[in-house]
């Protein structure tokens, strides 16, 4: 008899995991017919039988209830099989803050933004961080008509069925209600629903669920809303979305027009004026916050005026009027068995601690990082001593400290558990992949040394080569399907020239160099007739590339995607992009200044673009790379209708109703690209009083000049 048929009652310990695990594939198979392909191969009573048995065999051996197992999977259904649903504003995450500083910051930011504003008047309002999923609730003409999870922000799904079994939740609004209201917030799980549903779990002898947040969203994301109905979700409404009246000119007056309406709304939100009020608000809650009946993991502030929100406007992806101030993360305990060194693509050498695995805060924790030489002395970034200077050894009992999706980190060590032998960790004087010399360089602006410890082998070392390529064809990149990470140290590895790839352009002319040779590649190991013919096809594919995947996969240092998307954009194609940084060598002039006027790069991300054009090796690989691939020219943003589109703006002279800040980041929000200084290219001026030399300039050559009045007639602001 198969372990198949064999009874629940008979089954030894090793039959039963060997039933469970084929269960739980024949199910999730099933499921996927059923959901997923319309075409069930099972009739739904012997599909009902499967996971019965499933049940009953978890049921006499619950210790081997799988991770996958299908009475575990609370929202079964694939996301595909709810309906897409684009957002009518986007849904956007918050920046987050975790120390008092980084509030500081944040507030004088604002005041900055805005300037010439008083002290404390601006107002902000502090509420929890509710810790469930994002929902976004459409009423027209007073009746529920949608309601939108998240998803990427622009798109969501459908699950109006679901949200309308939540009971806090209103059907309707009152008359005299907006006729468009898009009210949004969070949902959530009470922690003593929770609790419940898990003891209610365990009586069943079913697999208990993680944490209210997971339970929340799979509860919600059911087909079967009547699971969704037993599941007491609730609701915190704190934003919103398309509003075709507003019926309130502040936060928190829009929350207390939601909360007349009927929605539950946080009672711990508060207006408050200055940043030692924000920060005693924070410490209440974060004192409350054992106590509360739902998770919370920060506070978030928000100006308060929605007129200032308007102004402020948004960064790419979070508003510049808001931020989230998370609670401290969770620590473990734990031993340091050792210390790796990785060597990064810029040389830099990052000491990884190895520890005795931990959980921390429901995470299985290995590694951690210990950022540099300094910080495992005890010495912080500005030289100053941290942990009260208490160094870090191998041996040691460490706290280890994991924040949200952050890389965790050591913390502190226990000096009461430290062996009297230990000694003190030697960071590496030479890099341990290539044994070039590893140094640490002399910052220019601060004369300061650096925190980091550098290899100075460049090109010769394996590992700084090997980081390069894997960066060039990494996800955001090059994005080459079927060349990862084993494949190029196969690649760089090999003495065969006709495999070799040592540098990206290399990649290119695999397949040439293939052809020509008599040792195939399909005939190795791990590769064959069909992978390797992919891997040729997903290698041309990328001859066409868009021009910031081409400037971020070069891999310079501190351009990452969203400065390689500011470069493209503003300089449009490769040839231009080089041309404007060979001549901004100088670090002065007309093109050093495009450079560092462009609105989020920095004089240090604007140096390290120059010094890379400044080494030939660079650029000698670019010009056999453009022999093999063509960047494309950038897209210009999609804001149709604006007069200033695509028009390159320079601000000269004091403005009075906007700082330089604002009016920089209004127009490039309307598409034009904003520019320190006045040349042949510039589009329009716009001189306020006190305007010099840039006003003879744009004389000289023939510039439109503009009054910030007229320039606000122009944009119709
Ligand atoms: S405001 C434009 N307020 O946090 C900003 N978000 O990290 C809109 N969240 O996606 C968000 N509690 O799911 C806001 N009181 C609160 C919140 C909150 C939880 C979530 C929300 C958002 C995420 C951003």
């Amino acid at each position: 008899m198969s372990t198949e048929q064999k009874p629940v009652e008979n089954l030894t310990e090793e039959e039963a995991a060997a039933a469970l695990a084929y269960l739980a594939a024949e199910i999730a198979r099933n499921d996927a017919l059923y959901h997923g392909k319309d075409a069930p191969e099972i009739s739904d009573a012997d599909y009902d039988a499967l996971k019965r048995r499933n049940d009953a065999i978890e049921a006499r051996f619950p210790a081997l209830i799988r991770a996958d197992s299908p009475s575990r999977r609370v929202g079964a259904a694939p996301s595909e099989t709810f309906a897409p649903v684009v957002h009518a504003r986007p849904m956007l995450s918050l920046d987050n803050t975790f120390s008092q500083e980084d509030v500081e910051d944040f507030v004088a930011g604002v005041y900055r933004f805005l300037g010439r504003l008083p002290d404390n008047s601006i107002a902000f309002t502090a509420e929890p961080k509710i810790d469930g999923l994002s929902m976004s609730i459409r009423y027209e003409n007073g009746r529920m008509v949608s309601a939108a999870t998240r998803g990427d922000g622009t798109t969501g799904e459908n699950v109006t069925a679901n949200i309308r079994t939540i009971k806090e939740i209103p059907q309707t609004l009152p008359a005299g209600a907006p006729a468009i209201v898009e009210v949004r917030g969070e949902v959530y799980m009470a922690k003593s629903d929770f609790l419940a549903l898990n003891a209610q779990m365990e009586a069943e002898g079913k697999q208990t669920y993680v944490n209210p947040r997971n339970t929340a969203a799979g509860s919600l994301r059911q087909l079967d809303a009547k699971v969704t109905a037993s599941r007491k979700l609730k609701f915190f409404a704190y934003a919103w979305g398309e509003m075709s009246d507003m019926p309130a000119d502040t936060q928190y007056g829009m929350v207390q027009v939601f909360k007349s309406w009927g929605f539950p709304v946080n009672p711990l939100m508060a207006r408050l004026n200055s940043v030692a009020d924000i920060l005693g608000h924070y410490e209440q809650i974060g004192l409350q916050r054992p106590d509360l009946d739902y998770d919370i993991d920060g506070v978030v502030y928000k100006v308060d005026s929605l007129e200032l929100q308007a102004r402020l406007g948004f960064r790419s992806r979070s508003p510049r009027w808001a931020t989230a101030h998370k609670f401290p993360a969770e620590q473990a305990f734990t031993r340091l068995v050792g210390i790796d060194i990785q060597v990064g693509r810029t040389g830099a050498l990052t000491p990884v601690a190895r520890l005795e695995p931990i959980t921390v805060g429901g995470v299985v924790v290995t590694n951690a990082t210990l950022h540099n030489a300094d910080y495992i002395k005890g010495i912080g970034n500005k030289g100053e001593p941290i942990r009260d200077g208490r160094d870090i050894r191998v041996g040691d009992m460490v706290i280890v400290q994991r924040a949200g999706d952050v890389i965790p980190q050591i913390v502190d060590v226990v000096m009461e558990k430290r062996e009297p032998s230990s000694v003190s960790y030697e960071f590496p004087k030479v890099c341990p992949v290539c044994g070039s010399h590893a140094v640490r360089d002399i910052n220019e602006k601060t004369g300061k040394v650096d925190a980091v410890t550098r290899c100075t082998g460049g090109f010769i070392c394996r590992a700084q080569a090997t980081e390069h390529l894997k960066h060039f064809v990494s996800r955001n990149a090059y994005d080459i399907e079927g060349l990862g990470s084993k494949q190029i140290d196969f690649f760089f590895e090999s003495e065969d020239s006709a495999l070799q790839i040592r540098t990206a352009p290399d990649i290119f002319t695999l397949e040439k160099r293939q052809q020509a040779s008599l040792a195939k590649l399909e005939n190795i190991d791990g590769f064959g007739k069909v992978s390797v013919g992919k891997l040729y096809a997903a290698i041309n594919e990328r001859r066409q590339i868009a021009l910031h995947r081409f400037i971020f996969a070069l891999g310079i240092r501190h351009v990452g995607e969203t400065t390689a998307k500011l470069l493209a954009r503003s300089y449009g194609t490769y040839n231009a992009f080089e041309a404007g940084m060979k001549e901004a060598a100088p670090l002065a002039g007309d093109a050093w200044n495009d450079l560092n006027n462009i609105e989020g790069i920095g004089e240090v991300v604007a140096r390290a673009i120059v010094e890379f054009y400044k080494e030939p090796r660079n650029t000698e690989v670019i010009a056999k790379l453009l022999e093999q691939v063509q960047p494309q020219e950038a897209e210009q943003p999609v804001t149709s209708g604006s007069p200033v589109t695509g028009k390159t703006v320079v601000f000269t002279g004091s403005l009075e109703k906007f700082t330089r800040d604002e009016a920089k980041a209004k127009a490039e929000s309307l598409g034009a690209k904003v520019s320190g200084s006045v040349s042949k290219k510039t589009d329009i001026v716009v001189a306020g009083p006190g305007a010099g030399s840039k006003l003879d300039k744009a004389r000289e050559f023939n510039v439109q000049v503009l009054t910030e009045d007229e320039w606000l007639d122009l944009i119709g602001g």
